[in-house]
């Protein structure tokens, strides 16, 4: 049945919720056959989906005789979190990404997302991994498959919330909300929209807008109407030169928006000026100044 989203670049989004029931983790919808792409229209494989989820199948509810983005949002809405086995408590989030330990980085922020203040953590594995490809990778930071980005959300110092984005084998991510009783949630609710995952986060996530306190820095940015927006860093992780080097927020390499690869060679940087660098960090921080210089 022919599919038609009325969204710009449908392929992209296509490929996005498709590639998340393509059976094999990571397989391509259009080879695995879900998909066909046919003079400029895209047709989905109906059968091959349902079976799975019969009283969740994707249908032409309307009888239109396409599948539009509404049916295929109430379809993803009902079956996402299945059908990619995302960890379903942050607990088990936890002890597959084991983020509030050692050899994670950690920025706190007040943005966009939500009125609350976010604790964010990568694992210091994943960012050398994308900054030792950087060049490679026609000076993009893309993360490993299996890399996990974990947001908690606090709100006057108490933990009520947490999402997180999960690296498909894709490319794309998983997104996760978990609520306060630590389980899968279909929405955020920390304000100041309840943000339906993963259809609202792929919004800004895969969007060209530019968002504060990310865009000013390392300018301070103005209040937003909800609330402070700031980056919660030291003073000297508030280099000028780095911010140009990586451009790495109006970037959004991999769809990912916080400033991780620039505020972790500041990091480093600040551990050389110390003389408590690694051998191994040394070694990073060479190949990246040797390439842009
Ligand atoms: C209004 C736009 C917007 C929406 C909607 C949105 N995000 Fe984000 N997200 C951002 C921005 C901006 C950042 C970077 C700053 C921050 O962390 O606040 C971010 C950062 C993140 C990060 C850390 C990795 C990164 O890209 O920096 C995760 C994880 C994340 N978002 C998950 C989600 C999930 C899950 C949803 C849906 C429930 C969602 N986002 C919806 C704008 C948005």
């Amino acid at each position: 049945m022919q599919i038609d989203l009325d969204k710009s670049d449908p392929e992209r989004l296509l490929r996005y919720y498709f590639g998340g029931y393509a059976s094999a983790a990571g397989a391509d919808p259009f080879e695995a056959g879900l998909l066909v792409a046919r003079d400029g229209a895209f047709f989905v494989d109906l059968d091959a989906l349902e079976g799975r989820q019969a009283e969740n199948a994707l249908r032409d509810a309307d009888g239109s005789g396409r599948i539009e983005w509404e049916e295929l949002e109430a379809f993803v809405h009902a079956t996402y979190y299945d059908a990619r086995q995302v960890p379903s408590t942050a607990a088990a989030l936890h002890a597959r990404a084991p983020y509030r330990e050692g050899g994670w980085f950690e920025v706190e922020v007040d943005g966009v997302m939500t009125k609350a203040r976010r604790r964010l953590f990568v694992a210091e594995d994943a960012l050398r991994a994308a900054l030792r490809t950087y060049q490679d990778n026609g000076e993009q930071l893309l993360y490993p498959s299996g890399t996990v980005i974990v947001g908690e959300h606090y709100v006057e110092g108490t933990h009520v919330e947490t999402t997180a984005m999960l690296k498909r084998g894709d490319g794309f991510w998983d997104f996760a909300t978990y609520g306060p009783d630590g389980a899968l949630a279909f929405t955020t609710h920390t304000g100041p929209r309840d943000l339906k995952t993963p259809t609202q986060c792929v919004g800004c996530h895969f969007g060209k807008k530019q968002f504060d306190p990310e865009k000013s820095f390392p300018g301070e940015a103005r209040p937003g109407p909800h609330g402070p927006r700031a980056l919660h860093v030291t003073p000297q992780a508030r280099d000028a030169g780095l911010v140009r080097f990586f451009d790495e927020h109006r970037k959004r390499s991999d769809t990912v928006l916080g400033l991780y690869g620039t505020l972790f060679i500041a990091h480093l940087q600040a551990q050389q000026r110390a003389g408590e660098l690694s051998e191994e960090d040394a070694r990073l921080l060479e190949g990246l100044i040797d390439a842009s210089s």
